[in-house]
């Protein structure tokens, strides 16, 4: 029988998780289709409510659904139980089971383009402290990150991660990065800033260590300003499609029963997609 998993969004047109799994799908010859089901908020309650009737097997939840998906989840993993958000759904013995796979997605990218990211690094700086920046902080403290600079245009959003989180995470003003980029050897950026149609993330970048990575969790464009600047200046960067496609393997594998790989070869095709709709630089 044909398993049927989608992704669920308002708007979900441009969500790039059908190249994804229908990639997947197709190498694994995996009876199975994934498709898009644009909810609007007004009906999102509902459609969770009975997602056994909708005839998917499960989904992945995007903006502006992960909160209520964590809500209408009956179990959850501990990462989403403590991001307050779910982007993966499936049922058990009909029971709606949810996890958050952003975490995973954030940490196997930096894992798979910088294997030794994480040793010795000592401090981390961190711009922005919305919902993706959660995920990235959480994800950073996990690894053993001694401290996480948090800097953000609203700093009560960055005092909330810190009440959240604990100690090791320091709020920063916005108008203060400069002094805490001194000697940084991890610079994430988690704002908008830098992303199609909106202003770009205009930083100096001169105080980083010589052998910083940076990376933006923006991946339309494939290559941030911020990326553009740090690669000019030698440094060792990172784009946001890894994280896009990592997050995406816990979710096939819950639904179709077979692990999937990240292969350069699905990393073309991803590219290739943002070429066709000019979304690369
Ligand atoms: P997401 O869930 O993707 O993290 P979000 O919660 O809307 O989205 O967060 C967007 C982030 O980009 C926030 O950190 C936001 O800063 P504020 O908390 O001050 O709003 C940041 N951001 C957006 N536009 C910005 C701008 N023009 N300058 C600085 N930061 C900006």
């Amino acid at each position: 029988m044909t398993r049927h998993a989608a992704v669920i969004g308002h708007p979900v047109a441009h969500s790039r998780s059908p190249l994804i799994h229908g990639y997947w799908l197709k190498q694994h010859g995996i009876d199975g289709d994934y498709g898009l089901r644009d909810v609007p908020p007004e009906r999102i309650e509902a459609f969770l409510a009975d997602f056994a009737g909708s005839g998917l097997v499960g989904a992945n939840v995007t903006v502006p659904h992960k909160e209520a998906a964590f809500r209408a989840a009956v179990e959850r993993d501990p990462v989403a139980q403590a991001l307050g958000a779910v982007n993966t759904l499936w049922l058990e013995d009909g029971r709606l089971c949810g996890a958050n796979t952003d975490v995973h997605g954030f940490l196997a990218n930096l894992d798979a383009a910088e294997p030794e990211w994480a040793r010795a690094l000592g401090e981390a700086v961190v711009l922005g402290a919305g919902g993706a920046s959660r995920a990235v902080v959480y994800g950073l403290l996990s690894r053993g990150i001694d401290r996480v600079v948090v800097a953000n245009r609203t700093r009560a959003r960055a005092e909330a991660l810190r009440d959240q989180f604990g100690p090791r995470v320091l709020p920063v003003d916005w108008r203060d990065l400069a002094s805490r980029l001194d000697g940084c050897r991890l610079l994430v950026n988690t704002t908008s800033l830098g992303m199609k149609g909106q202003p770009p993330l205009d930083i100096d970048l001169s105080a980083l260590s010589p052998d910083a990575l940076v990376t933006d969790i923006v991946y339309v464009p494939l290559e941030t300003p911020l990326l553009k600047v740090a690669k000019a200046r030698g440094l060792a960067t990172v784009d946001g499609l890894g994280m896009l496609l990592h997050q995406a393997v816990p979710g096939f594998e819950r639904w179709f029963g077979v692990r999937p790989e990240v292969t350069p070869e699905l990393r073309a095709l991803a590219i290739a997609d943002l070429a066709a709709k000019g979304q690369l630089t």
